[in-house]
């Protein structure tokens, strides 16, 4: 199989340069400049490498650098941005501060005829963003684009194979940026694209019936995209030797735990222990309003839980997570501040004592674990379910968790789901959350005193940032009629506004 090593620079984009070059079905792998030699590079076989771009200036003295041997090795090289800048660097180029100060946005690009822009016009729009610029090319280089600001937005090295460019191919606002990257990947790499998610199947399924024969494996099975695909998946290469236990800890969307019994047990026939755990997650979460509280109790909980069930399975050999490739990737990026502990129900109990760990989809990407589970057959309704978070409907009932509020959000939760999905929108997620103040409403001709609901959509590429969902009023007016008249106990519904950041998509 032909491969690209993305080496990370740590910039914002170096997953989507990975997915991009995936898309042509050709597999990339990020790395850490920090982590890899230009001798493990020659001996992995790479086909060519993508300097991502970064936030940092070349010549300041702790910016990210790397050996200057890689231009020599033989390896086509693509530097983006930072990349781009580095990889003139290393070549013995000159770098500063751009002469027309910072360029950012969308830009009209001025190419020459090069390999880089084939099957593509001339003259088309990019996406720069940049403060430094090359402003003397290395011996051996020569300038194939420009742009108003940037001289040099394109370079190239013919003999060695070089290309470096200012702007962004990854990112969609370049207009040709994909026919650039395939024109990397394929003209200049010489790249098959032989990376097929029914290969991937087919091979993962054999190389399990090889490697687990005989052996006892266990997961825990959140209902998600990722675990849900891990099961089927595993299923079919060793059958009932895979147990899967469910912890169901209440704070799942209405009737999530029987939707997933039924559809992986029932109907694909994996073999699911369903552990009814709900009074024992509420009565540790008793009086806790904290939000970080809450997913420390419900993380070790879980833990607990999964650990007492797997004593009384007796000895498994293996235990099989869902972890996916961005759960995998090393980023050259510093620590970044923690705003949220993320850790999903699911966490290795170390305790339990196991012969090696199975991740069968950590080399891929959502997209990807989505096209595998649709292949083996997994409802489109599991495949495309919205993300979810581990701590589940914790996080959406502010202050404490009492049943009361946890069963009145579940039923405003799936009108509101139900609303969005009969108007066919298909924001990037949506649920409702419960807040802990309750306000006057009349019912009929009587007062009543109930909680307020937020309604909550978000449309994302990443998570990382989102913007708040324009649902026509219509719909919005249609959930909160709904929901105060078909949930007693609920007398206010508001649309919540705020993008991220600077609030996040969670309530906590
Ligand atoms: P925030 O609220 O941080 O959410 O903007 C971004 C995405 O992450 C999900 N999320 C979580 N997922 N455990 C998870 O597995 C968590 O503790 C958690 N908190 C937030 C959130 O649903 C959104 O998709």
């Amino acid at each position: 199989m032909d491969k690209i090593l993305v080496l990370d620079f740590g910039g914002q984009y170096n997953q989507l340069i990975a997915r991009r070059v995936r898309s042509e079905n050709v597999y990339a792998e990020i790395v850490s400049y920090k982590s890899i030699t230009v001798k493990e590079i020659t001996e992995k076989g790479y086909k060519g490498i993508i300097f991502t771009g970064g936030p940092n200036s070349v010549y300041k003295s702790d910016s990210p650098h790397f050996d200057k041997e890689i231009i020599d090795i033989g390896i086509p090289i693509l530097g983006i941005c930072y990349g781009h800048q580095l990889l003139n660097y290393l070549a013995g180029g000159d770098i500063t501060p751009a002469k027309c100060g910072s360029e950012y946005g969308k830009t009209p690009l001025y190419c020459e005829k090069n390999i880089l822009f084939e099957n593509m016009p001339l003259v088309s729009d990019c996406w720069m963003s940049h403060t430094d610029s090359v402003s003397v090319l290395p011996k051996g280089f020569k300038c194939i684009a420009h742009t108003k600001k940037c001289e040099n937005a394109a370079v190239y090295n013919k003999e060695k194979n070089l290309y470096g460019v200012q702007f962004h191919p990854e990112v969609t606002h370049t207009e040709y940026g994909k026919q650039i990257l395939k024109n990397f990947i394929f003209g200049i790499c010489g790249c098959k694209a032989d990376w097929l998610m029914s290969d991937f199947i087919n091979t993962s399924i054999q190389k399990y019936k090889n490697e687990l024969k005989g052996k006892k494996v266990l997961l825990a099975l959140s209902g998600g995209v990722d675990s849900s695909v891990t099961a089927v998946l595993l299923h079919r290469a060793i059958g009932n030797n895979l147990t899967c236990v469910f912890v169901d800890h209440g704070m799942l969307r209405k009737n999530e735990g029987d939707y997933v019994e039924k559809t992986l047990g029932e109907k694909i026939g994996i073999n699911i222990m369903r552990i009814n755990a709900q009074e024992e997650f509420l009565n540790k979460l008793k009086g806790v309003t904290e939000p970080e509280s809450k997913r420390r109790i419900i993380g070790k909980e879980f833990i607990n839980t999964f650990e007492k069930v797997s004593k009384k399975l007796g000895k498994m050999d293996y235990l099989a997570q869902g972890t996916i490739y961005p759960d995998v990737v090393e980023s050259g990026k510093g620590d970044s501040a923690v705003i949220k502990s993320h850790h999903n129900v699911g966490g290795i109990p170390s305790v339990i004592a196991f012969d090696g760990i199975v991740e069968p989809l950590r080399l891929l990407f959502k997209d990807e674990v989505r096209e595998v589970g649709e292949r083996l057959g997994i409802p489109p309704e599991l495949v495309w379910r919205q993300p979810f978070p581990g701590p589940g409907l914790a996080v959406r009932v502010i202050g404490e968790i009492t049943k009361e509020k946890l069963e009145l959000l579940k039923d405003a939760d799936e009108i509101f789901r139900a609303e969005i999905e009969k108007a066919k929108l298909t924001p990037s997620q949506y649920f409702a959350v419960i807040l802990d103040t309750k306000s006057v409403g009349v019912v009929g001709d009587s007062r009543a005193y109930g909680y307020t609901v937020a309604l909550r959509s978000v449309d994302t590429d990443d998570f990382m940032t989102a913007d708040w969902t324009r649902i026509p009023f219509e719909i919005l007016e249609k959930a909160s009629r709904r929901i105060t008249n078909e949930v007693t106990g609920i007398t206010r519904v508001v649309y919540d506004i705020t993008s991220k950041p600077p609030a996040t998509v969670e309530w906590e």
